[in-house]
């Protein structure tokens, strides 16, 4: 387990994905996207008719999950459901079943074994904190809400899906709470992660700022 590790942890539409994708690609290291193994436990609740509300029923989901990712989308039990996974309903309900310390368990050891050489870029809520607590690069990349609602409004937009901006607020700010109280690896910045904060940044200084971190650490 020594391959190299940078988290980037932070709230719902901070920008974590995108980020963590363009720093992975380049470094030529591997990516984890955290989020979609609690989207597809969730999508796999939703099609056994569940709401979320049995821990039971959301860990055996997670624990025997045929996920399989591709470089841009991510199947489940052979179907891609990429696109499907990114609906705010999924989201939602991920959220609710993430607050269960028998699915976040279930789901530990698979999150562990993305970390292969020559590196990982590994993006969520408790990357830093609990999965890969001896990372040697920690980021906490926050945003304003509205920021976060005007970004994930637009995004949703682009892919063809309909979305109501005020909806997207009351959403985020429901979801960050969740995310925030939950008694079980609760968003919160390790202590040795460094924040960054996008809202008045683009990408590409985020980017260049997580690199320029990475390459200034050694
Ligand atoms: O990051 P994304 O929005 O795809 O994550 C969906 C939900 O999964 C989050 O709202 C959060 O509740 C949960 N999650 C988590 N821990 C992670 C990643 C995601 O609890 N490491």
């Amino acid at each position: 387990r020594s391959a190299p590790v940078i988290t980037i942890d932070g709230p719902t539409a901070s920008g974590k994905g995108t980020i963590a994708q363009r720093v992975a690609r380049a470094l030529g290291w591997h990516v984890l996207d955290s989020g979609a193994l609690y989207r597809l436990t969730a999508l796999a609740v939703l099609r056994e008719g569940g709401d979320g509300s049995d821990e039971a029923q959301a860990a055996r989901l997670a624990r025997h999950l045929d996920a399989r990712f591709e470089s841009d989308t991510v199947f489940l039990g052979g179907e891609d459901v990429g696109r499907l996974i990114r609906q705010e309903a999924v989201g939602n309900l991920a959220s609710r079943v993430a607050a269960w310390p028998a699915v976040r368990e279930a789901l530990l050891a698979r999150q562990q074994d993305f970390r292969r050489a020559p590196g990982l870029v590994a993006d969520g809520r408790d990357m830093g904190t609990v999965v890969f607590p001896d990372a040697p690069l920690k980021i906490f990349l926050d945003a304003g809400v509205e920021v976060r609602a005007q970004r994930r409004h637009k995004q949703l937009k682009d892919k063809g899906f309909s979305a109501n901006l005020d909806d997207l607020l009351q959403d985020l700010r429901s979801r960050d709470a969740r995310d925030r109280g939950r008694a079980h690896a609760p968003l919160v910045a390790a202590a040795d992660a460094v924040t960054v904060d996008s809202s008045h940044q683009g990408i590409d200084d985020v980017v260049r700022q997580v690199l320029d971190l990475w390459s200034a650490r050694g």
